[in-house]
Parts: C-alpha cells; sequence; structure tokens
C-alpha cells in the first residue's frame, strides 16, 4: 500500500489527525493494533478545553459534542469539607470546558472516518517502522494472519500511546525521557447513576484526594487517591462508595446516589516526557512522548496540541511546500507539554496526601491552597491553565 502519512495509533490522536488532514485532501492510513470495541471500551478522560472542541468542529465532529456535552464555566475545590468554587469563565478572562467523555469522542471520530472511506485497519500486529532516518522515504510493516503488508508513505505519526512502538523505534542515544512517579493511583468508578454535583468537585481530604466527575445527567465518574499496593479486586462497590462519602463534605456525602459499578480501575499517576518529539520522518504525538498525572485534566488535551501543530505543519508542507512547521514541531509542541506538566505536577501536589509528608511540606501545602482563594493572580494561573493555554 501506498500513502502520505501513515498514522500508528487508532484512539483519539491518530483520528482526528487523520480526519483533519482527509478534509484538506491529504491522505492517511490509520494502524490500530486493538479492535474498535475494545477502543471504545476504555473509559477515560471527560473534560476537553476549549481548543479541543474547536478542533473537533474543524474535523467535522463537532456535532454530537455540541448537544450532548456540556459547558462547565467552573468547578469545586473541597478542603476538608469545605467548597470553595472555581469561576473558570471569570478568571479566565470568558473560557470554559467541555466534559463529553472520550469514549463518545472517539466514537464520533470513528464515525466520521467511516463515513469518509478513511482508511482504519484494526487489529494489526507487529507493527515495524522502517527508514526513518535514512536517504530514502519511511515505510511500515504489519502482519495480517501470515502475511507482511507494507506500507509506503512519506511521513510516520507515532499515535500509539505510552506502551507503543513508535517511541522504542528512536535510538535510546537520541532520545532523553524524563519521569516522576507518584506513590499512589486513582481508582475510578464509572456508575449510572445521577451525578452529586452540577460541577467536579475536586476533594482534598485528610483521608486522601477524592474526585466527583461526570459523563452525562446519568452517568457518573468517581475516583479515590489510593495506595500503588491496593488492588481493584480489594475495593467492593459498598467501599468505595464509603470512602469516597468520608473525603467529601458532610452535605455533598448526604446526597450522593451510589449503585452498582459499571467499571471500576486502578490507575497510577505518572509524569513522563520523551524528547525530541521527532527522528527524522517520525512524528511522536499524545500519550506516546508524554503522561501527566490525570488531575488537572490535561492528558488528552495536550495529544490535542500535538494533533494541531501536527496538522498545520503537514498542511503547510503539501499545500504551500512550507516545511518551517515540521523542522519546529518538536520544539514548539514540546513548550506546551512541558507547561501541562507543570500545571499536572501542581495541582497533584496541592490536591493529595502525601504519605509521610513532613509537617514543614504539610504546611506549605495548606497554605498554598489558602494562597489561592484569596488571590484573583493565583485564581487567574489555574483558569487559564485548566481552560488550555493558547496552541
Ligand atoms: C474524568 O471525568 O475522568 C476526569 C475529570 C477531571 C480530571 C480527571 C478525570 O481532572
Amino acid at each position: 500500500m501506498k500513502t502520505q502519512i501513515c498514522i500508528i495509533g487508532g484512539g483519539p490522536s491518530g483520528l482526528m489527525l487523520s480526519q483533519l488532514l482527509d478534509r484538506k485532501g491529504i491522505e492517511t492510513i490509520v494502524l490500530e493494533k486493538h479492535s474498535r470495541e475494545y477502543v471504545l471500551g476504555r473509559i477515560r478522560a471527560g473534560v476537553l478545553e476549549h481548543g479541543f472542541a474547536e478542533l473537533m468542529r474543524e474535523a467535522g465532529c463537532g456535532a454530537r459534542m455540541d448537544t450532548e456535552g456540556e459547558i462547565h464555566d467552573g468547578f469545586e475545590i473541597s478542603d476538608n469539607g469545605v467548597l470553595r468554587r472555581v469561576d473558570l469563565k471569570r478568571h479566565s478572562g470568558g473560557s470554559s470546558v467541555v466534559v463529553y467523555g472520550q469514549t463518545e469522542l472517539t466514537r464520533d471520530l470513528y464515525d466520521a472516518r467511516a463515513a469518509a472511506g478513511g482508511h482504519v485497519i484494526h487489529n494489526v500486529e507487529d507493527v515495524v517502522l522502517h527508514d526513518l532516518n535514512t536517504e530514502g522515504k519511511p515505510w511500515v510493516t504489519y502482519r495480517d494472519g501470515d502475511e507482511i503488508v507494507r506500507i509506503d508513505c512519506d511521513y510516520v505519526i507515532g499515535a500509539d500511546g505510552f506502551h507503543g512502538v513508535s517511541r522504542k523505534s528512536i535510538p535510546a542515544d537520541v532520545l532523553t525521557e524524563y519521569e516522576k512517579l507518584y506513590p499512589f493511583g486513582w481508582l475510578g468508578v464509572l456508575s449510572r447513576t445521577k451525578p452529586v454535583n452540577p460541577e467536579l468537585i475536586y476533594a482534598k481530604s485528610d483521608r486522601g484526594f477524592a474526585l466527583c466527575s461526570l459523563r452525562s445527567q446519568v452517568l457518573s465518574r468517581y475516583y479515590i487517591q489510593v495506595p500503588l499496593s491496593d488492588k481493584v479486586e480489594d475495593w467492593s462497590d459498598e467501599a468505595f462508595w464509603d470512602e469516597l462519602k468520608a473525603r467529601l463534605p458532610d452535605e455533598v456525602a448526604a446526597r450522593l446516589e451510589t449503585g452498582p459499578s459499571i467499571e471500576k480501575s486502578i490507575a497510577p499517576l505518572r509524569s513522563f516526557v520523551a524528547e525530541p518529539m521527532r527522528w527524522g520522518s517520525l512524528f511522536l504525538a499524545g500519550d506516546a512522548a508524554h503522561i501527566v498525572p490525570p488531575t488537572g485534566a490535561r492528558g488528552l488535551n495536550s495529544a490535542a496540541s500535538d494533533i494541531y501543530y501536527l496538522y498545520h505543519a503537514m498542511m503547510d508542507h503539501y499545500l504551500k511546500g512550507d516545511d518551517t512547521g515540521l523542522e519546529q514541531y518538536s520544539q514548539k509542541a514540546l513548550a506546551r507539554v512541558w507547561k501541562a506538566q507543570r500545571f499536572s505536577w501542581w495541582m497533584t501536589s496541592l490536591l493529595h496526601r502525601f504519605p509521610e509528608t513532613p509537617g514543614y511540606d504539610q504546611k506549605l501545602q495548606e497554605t498554598e491552597l489558602a494562597y489561592l482563594f484569596s488571590s484573583d493572580a493565583a485564581l487567574a494561573s489555574l483558569a487559564e491553565n485548566y481552560v488550555g493555554l493558547p496552541f
């Protein structure tokens, strides 16, 4: 097969880029390791920044998001039982976020690719990237049963996640990896219950962090901070609800609607960045190059800025013969990636219980929160990062 851009990974980043480029007449093939059902079964992020929502619209995929998604102008922070609101709209100068599940958004992108006759190939095995940094053009192979299929292309986009083959195709002496692991994870539960609050609640408590989020008015998503040693099997639904309530203000706990979990999983909290994000004709995007802890809702959103830069760089290359965007991709993408890293680290540090933290550091954490709510400048800094820094 032959195409202009071979995209490794059929998650939201890969599909979005494929969809955007297709509308400009630039050809792509998307290779995905898993089935469509598997990809759509993953419960992931739920908060989209303004710029991401705009990209969905530009991709021609914003209709359902605009009718079913919810616009949120703020969220609440609970500090040991006391609720305070962060007015995102006021402190960001008019911006807000859209609550719309990654699962739904991915479904919309799949539907759009299918409607446009796009090539999204599922269940591909043994993907290998070839000649990424030689004089010739790159090519990609994968296995389909007993057969090895070859795709010739101009560029390869590595949008295949943290465990994907793309980043691993860059020689170790070229790549620098920065990583920070947190000594806890988030236990998440999805339930068919009415959300406890119209807006998200980020709760700091002496028992650990908790988050009340939602996917719709009939679907709630809750999380609690747990030690890394905990297993999902250790947590019955009942134990989860009890612990969640214990971390929330009494009046919120009292109105929490509980029910059977329809998904329950533990995710460790990790920060990770790989540099550079380009090697020869390979460009990394999203989780393949960077991971954030979920506290600032940056994960999917920082993939979106990579896609925005790549989309514009590829348009400039194919439609104007200008390679500046391609040449500056890594540097530009990383500048924004590191800001998302900083914000996610800050919000994680602000709200979690760190085991064995010295008294001095606990006092600093309390002071950080007290300062936040005493300063419009501090709230503006939180708000501008949460709604998304400009691309
Ligand atoms: C979610 O709804 O899954 C969610 C929302 C906000 C976060 C993290 C996760 O910061």
